[in-house]
């Protein structure tokens, strides 16, 4: 298993050729495919469904999908994508009246589970739950759109998670969503980050193998 984990997020791909966008982001070396959910109810946008993830299957893309729920209510969705074949399911914790629930939920159907928290959610929603989730992504741009600016206050963010992770026993990743670019990358990095979903600087570059190696190598010096 790598230490640092590169997550494309679909949001950025060209939605009229995505089997083949992802199936080439793969090829240039992606772990994990972000796959980015949006109602446009809990956040101001519209994206995909599970029929999606299904098809991007039966395409024959064969990564670890995390689906990135930006929705609300959750539940009936998570069924959906379990069935479909994601391999985690994250969700934001204002989006469910019962996050001890949804997160077993989650894990009764044999996925992943995983926190999202907004730039201005408070990390004390993970107290009582440090024993459900096997990933905690901060979001370091308020969730919606792809191409935003990075918070750099989320940097002080990062830091804290990871003494709580530290002061567990669980195998808990940590990953960071939004504005992730060549330049920042070694400063989210450095505080703790080690899952880096990365949206618009790789779907908007023309050559997926080159950033995601640039990305790879700043992640192992
Ligand atoms: C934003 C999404 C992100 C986004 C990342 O709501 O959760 O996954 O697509 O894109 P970039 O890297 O362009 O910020
Ligand atoms: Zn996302």
């Amino acid at each position: 298993m790598k230490r640092f984990l590169i997550a494309p997020s679909i949001l950025s791909a060209n939605f009229a050729k995505l089997g083949e966008d992802v199936t080439n982001v793969v090829s240039a070396g992606a772990d994990i495919l972000h796959f980015d959910v949006m109602d446009n109810h809990y956040v101001p946008n519209l994206s995909v469904g599970s029929m999606v993830l299904r098809s991007l299957r039966s395409y024959g893309v064969s990564i670890p999908i995390d689906v990135h729920l930006m929705a609300k209510p959750i539940d009936r969705l998570i069924s959906d994508f379990a069935a479909v074949g994601a391999n985690y399911i994250s969700f934001h914790p204002e989006a469910t009246e019962h996050i001890d629930r949804s997160l077993q939920l989650i894990k009764e159907y044999g996925c992943k589970a995983g926190l999202v928290f907004n730039p201005s959610t408070t990390l004390n929603y993970l107290e009582y739950v440090m024993d459900k989730i096997d990933l905690i992504v901060l979001m370091s741009v308020n969730p919606g759109f792809s191409g935003q600016l990075f918070i750099p206050m989320i940097l002080n963010k990062i830091r804290q998670t990871r003494k709580l992770i530290d002061n567990t026993n669980y195998n808990i990743d940590l990953a960071v969503d939004g504005g992730i670019n060549i330049k920042n990358i070694h400063s989210i990095l450095k505080a703790g980050a080690t899952t880096f979903i990365i949206g618009s600087a790789i779907f908007g570059s023309e050559n997926y193998y080159e950033v995601i190696h640039n990305f790879r190598s700043v992640l192992s010096n």
